[in-house]
């Protein structure tokens, strides 16, 4: 039989998004509430007092009164080869890519390297209670090998892919269609589906790649099933006119990833904030995803994500800590952001639809909804432990907040990796403050 374990605590997940449902209905909310694991499954969720008395007497329950669980968080936009370069000064998109971004990531030909700044990697997104991450490697194959290799150690459901960039990038940053394709198939046919893992063919962005290396890329992905495609779409203006003049022949920037059939259920795109009606439609209409990464998009000066517009057209969105051009590792501190983004486009982005962005909403945009993103039954048991008592002033804000709603708020504007007790992926203890 498998190991039961059960955590009490606050219990609080989405099981729903409150565009379509309302707020209210959006959540489940046990404010003593009992998570019960088998193995590394959730087995059962609900109030304490009802849910106790099932145990059998020599379950371990873990009791923590002045804990809030939430299902893990899912980051769908990052860049593991950008740890060490994160927060690098002055720059927009292109200047940042050609100055910053590609020395670093020519590091990565070396596969100890790699696998040194991976194992850094994970250990942030886990101290920050992020248990999946849809990630960029570098245009070396050993880059991809190293991070699936770490991510395996911890029994993450993780997501990468090897960067195809064959032009505008120093050459040793570039491979061909040909290579390209190549690598990208035998990662996918060594990776893929195992375990946890999963493979997203991964194009860095337009600019990078040729005609026949994006149309390389939609002919793999069009070979399998399952398989993932990430990119950058429409972050930076001086970017989009640059995708204008090297593609004349599309009618926009969302359209030359189309013309390559690069769009599909299982395609994210990162960004996407200078999009025209059309661009919003065929995002809808072929299912692809969006990532919503709001302190990058402020820290490189990219503009303002427009959440609405992407709501109005259904678009799945996820959050994206976009890191290195990203801020911070913390999917609270990204959620902070997120709000002010919205703000100043004065609207509102309500705390359940923040936690639904960061953990359901996440999931759908990469069709794991059945598997992770939020604590139902049958779920893997992918969770984190919030504190409420994590610093001296979280302590006494939280003690005068009304519900879980405020609380919810008040994590996302003053919590970060100190906020997080504990980490769980597959039932597995795989962080502890
Ligand atoms: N567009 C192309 N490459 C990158 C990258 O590494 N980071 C970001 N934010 N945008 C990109
Ligand atoms: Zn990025």
């Amino acid at each position: 039989m498998s190991q039961r374990k059960a955590w009490r605590a606050a219990i609080v997940h989405c099981i729903a998004d409150p565009k379509d449902v309302g707020v209210e209905n959006a959540y489940e909310y046990f404010e003593d509430g009992l998570l019960i694991v088998d193995g590394d499954k959730i087995s059962a969720i609900g109030h304490a007092k009802d849910l106790l008395p099932s145990l059998s007497a020599d379950t371990l329950v873990e009791h923590h009164p002045d804990g809030v669980i939430t299902p893990g968080f899912i980051d769908t936009h990052i860049h593991y080869p950008q740890t060490d370069m994160i927060g690098s000064y002055g720059e927009q998109l292109l200047t940042w890519l050609n100055t910053y971004t590609f020395p670093e990531e020519g590091k990565f030909h070396d596969k100890s390297h790699a696998r040194d700044v991976a194992d850094r990697f994970l250990q942030e997104l886990l101290r920050n209670g992020t248990t999946t991450a849809l990630v960029f490697g570098t245009v070396h194959k050993v880059s991809v090998e190293a991070f699936f290799e770490a991510s395996e150690v911890h029994n993450l459901r993780m997501i990468c892919g090897k960067v195809m960039m064959d032009r505008n990038a120093p050459d040793f940053l570039t491979d061909t269609p040909e290579t390209s394709y190549q690598e990208s198939k035998e990662l996918i046919d060594t990776w893929h589906n195992k375990g946890r893992l999963h493979y997203a063919i991964t194009p860095r962005f337009a600019p990078t790649s040729s005609d026949e290396q994006l149309k390389l890329a939609g002919k793999l992905l069009n070979e399998y099933d399952d398989v993932y495609m990430h990119t950058h779409l429409s972050e930076n203006k001086d970017e989009c006119a640059w995708v204008q003049d090297l593609f004349p022949a599309s009618k926009n920037y969302l359209d030359v990833y189309d013309q390559h059939k690069l769009l599909s259920e299982r395609s994210v795109f990162a960004h996407g904030i200078h999009l025209c009606d059309s661009e919003y439609h065929r995002l809808h209409e072929t299912g692809s995803a969006i990532a919503f990464c709001p302190t990058s998009n402020l820290f490189i000066g990219s503009g303002l994500f427009k959440l609405s517009k992407a709501e109005e057209h259904k678009i799945n969105v996820g959050m994206g800590t976009d890191v290195g051009g990203g801020t911070s590792f913390s999917m609270l501190q990204t959620l902070n952001e997120a709000y002010k983004v919205i703000q100043l486009q004065n609207e509102n982005l309500s705390p359940i639809k923040s936690l639904y962005l960061a953990t359901l909403g996440g999931a759908k945009a990469l069709r794991l909804e059945d598997k992770i993103g939020n604590l139902a039954v049958g779920t893997e048991a992918d969770f984190v432990i919030l504190d409420k008592k994590a610093t001296p002033l979280l302590t006494s804000r939280l003690a005068l907040s009304k519900g879980i709603e405020e609380s919810l708020f008040v994590f996302m504007t003053l919590g970060d990796d100190r906020a997080i007790k504990a980490t769980y992926s597959a039932g597995q203890c795989v962080h502890q403050r």
